[in-house]
């Protein structure tokens, strides 16, 4: 079976069956695609749903049901291809947020099942990833890139990736935010 449409309720259900027994992983989820919503005219109109599917189900990797490998965004898109989701939002999920510089850092293999679109809606999930904390309220992505760094520790491969992935995640929100800008001038 092949889910051929993109629909945000769809992946909401999906994304709150899943995460289920992880309530704070599933608010977390519901405050992204919050984020997502209000900053969704920073991407073309024909990828709004796209976006907002992406944001509802990029964290589902920590689910019971999608343990693979250990790397959630991996896991999360693996199980979404498993299930039949389009192609696009299973390799948004398994790019989002810099993932890429994770895997690097801890030597996961198999991201590159996936292509990273490097895209305005890779850019907004991104965004909206990281200005949601870890129970979905607002935060500001400097807050939330300071919190995850003391949390995993300088020194962890998270902090080795950090080096990388904070310039790349602060030049993706500039993004968002200079589209959104042209956007109310024009
Ligand atoms: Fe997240």
């Amino acid at each position: 079976m092949t889910i051929d449409h993109v629909v945000p309720v769809r992946a909401r259900w999906l994304a709150e069956e899943l995460l289920a027994d992880l309530p704070q992983r599933r608010a977390h989820s519901a405050g992204v695609a919050g984020r997502a919503a209000e900053l969704s005219a920073a991407v073309s109109r024909v990828d709004r749903d796209l976006l907002l599917c992406a944001a509802w189900l990029h964290d589902v990797g920590y689910a019971a049901a999608a343990l693979d490998t250990g790397f959630h965004p991996l896991d999360g898109a693996r199980l979404l291809r498993r299930l039949g989701w389009p192609p696009r939002l299973c390799a948004l999920v398994a790019h989002h947020s810099g993932a890429a510089f994770l895997a690097q850092a801890q030597g996961v293999p198999g991201l590159a099942e996936f292509p990273d679109e490097a895209s305005a809606v890779t850019d907004a999930l991104a965004s909206a990833d990281q200005t949601a904390g870890v129970c979905g309220e607002p935060v500001f992505l400097e807050e939330r890139l300071t919190e995850a760094l003391g949390r995993h520790g300088a020194s962890s491969a998270y902090g080795q990736a950090h080096l990388r992935r904070a310039p790349y995640l602060r030049a993706a929100a500039a993004r968002v935010q200079s589209r959104l800008l042209t956007l109310a001038v024009a």
